[in-house]
């Protein structure tokens, strides 16, 4: 497995592979399960697999947690060694000198977790349109569990005609149910009880429109009896495709939760009807 610590050294061994299927997988690092299950799903369609592990702080908004934001690199390398990983772009600095260009969303990154966090989307998309320039991948996965984001970089790529096919991955649950995330090792245990909730609000209210239940905000008040956070930001159910708020599920939709346990922010979500045709 290659360790690749510059830009140019990531550049250099895309150009070799040059006409290959490149596979990314784009990370943040303190890898856990869900991580490796993405490498897993790429692994099988592609040539070569990139992982890159970059705190990328245009995505961090003022008090969020970058500073404290968890890392271990040499776990992270053994994962990657494991799940048949061919390069790490582990970079320390991943921005030219002068750089002054970002990538926006527009109307995508409003709403959810983008009124709570200003800016973030659009850091997420310049950091990945960078990292898909240097990797010359052909195909990145990103993890269900941060819905708005796939969507939100899925129309970056067919908008920008990028030439990378985005594949969703599943969302990885801990044995208690928790999606699985690097800021969940901030939980107590009565907070990780807490955290529970999260996905029991959004079973519910899953389990409800399968009883028959339609509307919206009768769905929401099944699953807000059930949620326990300290604060909440959004438990709501949107579009699959355009996360547009829905009155009604009649069509592709997805039920999604944000809110904070202490000091950690927690989302989750679920398919709820017909799952979206991702093709
Ligand atoms: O999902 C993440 O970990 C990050 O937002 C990503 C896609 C690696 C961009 O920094």
């Amino acid at each position: 497995m290659n360790v690749l610590t510059s830009p140019e050294a990531m550049t250099a061994w895309a150009s070799e592979r040059h006409g290959d299927r490149i596979g990314l997988v784009p990370t943040m690092g303190f890898l856990h399960d869900g991580h490796v299950s993405l490498m897993k799903r790429l692994r099988l369609e592609v040539d070569h697999l990139v992982v890159s592990i970059y705190v990328n702080p245009l995505q961090f908004g003022e008090g969020e947690d970058l500073a404290v934001y968890p890392r271990d690199l040499p776990g992270d390398l053994k994962r990657c060694k494991e799940a048949g990983v061919d390069a790490v772009f582990a970079p320390e600095e991943l921005y030219p000198q002068g750089f002054q260009t970002s990538v926006s969303v527009h109307d995508l990154s409003q709403g959810l977790c983008g009124d709570r966090r200003p800016g973030h989307f659009e850091g997420v998309c310049t950091v990945v349109a960078r990292l898909f320039g240097l990797t010359r991948c052909t195909t990145a996965i990103f993890g269900e569990k941060d819905f708005q984001q796939l969507t939100v970089l899925r129309r970056m790529t067919r908008d920008l005609a990028l030439p990378v096919r985005i594949v969703p991955g599943e969302l990885i649950r801990d044995i208690d149910g928790v999606a699985l995330s690097s800021r969940n090792k901030y939980l107590s245990d009565p907070q990780r009880l807490q955290a529970r909730t999260l996905h029991h609000a959004l079973y519910a209210m899953r389990d409800a429109f399968q009883d028959g239940v339609v509307g919206v905000a009768e769905l929401v008040a099944v699953g807000a009896q059930i949620l326990n956070v300290d604060s909440l930001d959004y438990l709501t159910i949107a579009d699959a495709d355009s996360l547009a708020p829905l009155a009604t599920v009649d069509r592709p939709a997805r039920a999604l939760v944000a809110g904070n346990v202490g000091k950690t922010r927690l989302i989750d979500n679920i398919a709820i009807g017909p799952d979206f045709p991702w093709t």
